[in-house]
């Protein structure tokens, strides 16, 4: 007998600029789930931006604030769950979604390409970690997080000159 795992329809994972939100909003029009994002979840139990955290914290800060958000998200949300680009780097949300996965989650890596990110993400200053010259400091995250996408994945798309809608449809295939 294969019982219904709880937590989240599906998981997205991928660095800025990979369109995690884009493909929430497209994989809810195919699906009709709700879509969960942990940037909002964190700044409504902030208060306060993304940003402005980092600001005013620091990152290790925000961190601690999203490890609690995506382990909350994971508990209670049973629709999509697009994770902030960072998210797995700490190894307590690492842990939680290899335990999602396990129990027959699908975790998603949205990879893309710096030439695809570039004008997604380039002039958003939004993005804290991205500041300065956004190409190299995506390019370094890239390269960091690159190993760890590719662990925690059950699905890998690659998002590069699709529309969202495709790469929704790429997702509902392979899950
Ligand atoms: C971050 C990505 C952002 C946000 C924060 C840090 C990162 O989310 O969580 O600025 O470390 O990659 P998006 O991936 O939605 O831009």
């Amino acid at each position: 007998d294969q019982t219904t795992p709880s937590g989240p329809a599906v998981v997205l994972m991928g660095p800025p600029g990979a369109g995690k939100s884009t493909v929430a909003r497209a994989l809810a029009g195919i699906t009709g789930l709700d879509v969960r994002d942990t940037d909002r979840d964190v700044e409504r139990a902030a208060g306060a931006s993304v940003s402005d955290i980092f600001v005013d914290h620091g990152e290790p800060h925000f961190r601690a604030l999203e490890r609690d958000a995506v382990a909350t998200a994971l508990a209670e949300h049973t629709g999509i769950l697009a994770l902030g680009g960072g998210a797995v780097l700490d190894p307590a949300t690492q842990a939680l979604l290899e335990d999602y996965r396990a129990g027959g989650g699908a975790v998603v890596f949205l990879d893309v390409s710096l030439s695809h990110a570039a004008p997604r993400v380039g002039f958003n200053q939004s993005r804290p970690l991205l500041l300065g010259n956004p190409r190299a400091q995506w390019q370094a995250l890239m390269q960091a997080r690159r190993p760890v996408y590719e662990r925690l994945a059950s699905v890998h798309v690659l998002t590069d000159g699709l529309t969202p809608r495709a790469a929704a449809e790429s997702v509902v295939q392979q899950v």
